[in-house]
């Protein structure tokens, strides 16, 4: 219906050492003040009983990266295996939850359920955010999440895919175009950068959707390279609501 939705990692458990894993495409922000979001989850679900009795989750973002470990975690049920292990994710300590986040994520989102609503093929657990931890490595200067570091993970109709270039700001498409003087051909910076390096610069996932990005997007200009990726995992911050 709605395409195309991030792939998340949804991390459960409890103090006692139980955990689990699950891909979540059905997942959004709901609220801002309080910051709500929302995963529906089918009852069948190994996670669905622990987050249903321990009232809490954490969703972690994923990266390309990623990509493999959120496929498998989405096609195995940790009923037979445990997901952590099995694809060499480390678990971390949620700050405010006891159920695990998964460390090499560069977001993972505390949840603490606020209501279950039976949809049908679907529970929608909606909660409430309760604690975000970054990895700094993959914010830019404005506490931003950098997608040119993370490379998020993106899921439309089966299939996974990485994100173009950036199109446009916020507004840009009601913001007033800058006045050339008579008879000067008015060049976007985007598009300037672009044709300066005689090539579309957005990263590349497939020839349909480059031919697009290539007409809007290019490098933000002004933008640092991304830096080389470090070996060890970053510290991650904690930002508590
Ligand atoms: C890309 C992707 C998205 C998925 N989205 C959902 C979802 O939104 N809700 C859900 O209940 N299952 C979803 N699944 C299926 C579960 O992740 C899968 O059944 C998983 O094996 C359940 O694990 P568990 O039994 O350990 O809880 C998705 C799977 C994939 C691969």
């Amino acid at each position: 219906m709605i395409y195309p939705l991030p792939a998340v990692l949804v991390s459960c458990g409890d103090a006692s050492g139980l955990r689990n894993l699950l891909t979540v495409a059905w997942t959004g922000t709901v609220c801002t003040d309080p910051p709500m979001c929302y995963v529906s989850i089918r009852r069948e679900r190994h996670s669905y009983d622990i987050i249903r009795r321990t009232g809490e989750f954490v969703i972690n973002l994923t990266t390309e990266e990623l990509a493999r470990a959120t496929d498998w975690c989405g096609v195995r049920s940790g009923r037979d295996c445990d997901k952590f292990a099995e694809m060499g994710l480390t678990p971390g300590r949620g700050a405010v939850v006891a159920a695990p986040t998964v460390e090499e994520a560069p977001i993972s989102i505390e949840c603490r359920v606020r209501q279950v609503l039976p949809l049908g093929s679907h529970d929608m657990f909606l909660a409430e955010v309760v604690n975000v931890q970054a990895d700094e490595r993959y914010l830019d200067a404005g506490g931003r999440l950098d997608f040119e570091r993370a490379r998020p993970l993106v899921y439309s109709h089966g299939e996974y895919f990485g994100l173009g270039g950036a199109i446009g700001r916020f507004g840009w498409s009601v913001r007033k175009k800058p006045q050339a003087p008579r008879g000067e051909r008015v060049v976007e910076p985007a598009r300037a950068a672009a044709s300066e390096q005689g090539r579309d610069a957005a990263p590349q996932t497939s020839g349909a959707r480059t031919a697009r990005t290539a007409r809007t997007a290019g490098p933000k200009p002004g933008r640092a390279a991304a830096p080389k990726r470090a070996g060890g995992r970053g510290a991650k911050s904690s930002k508590r609501r």
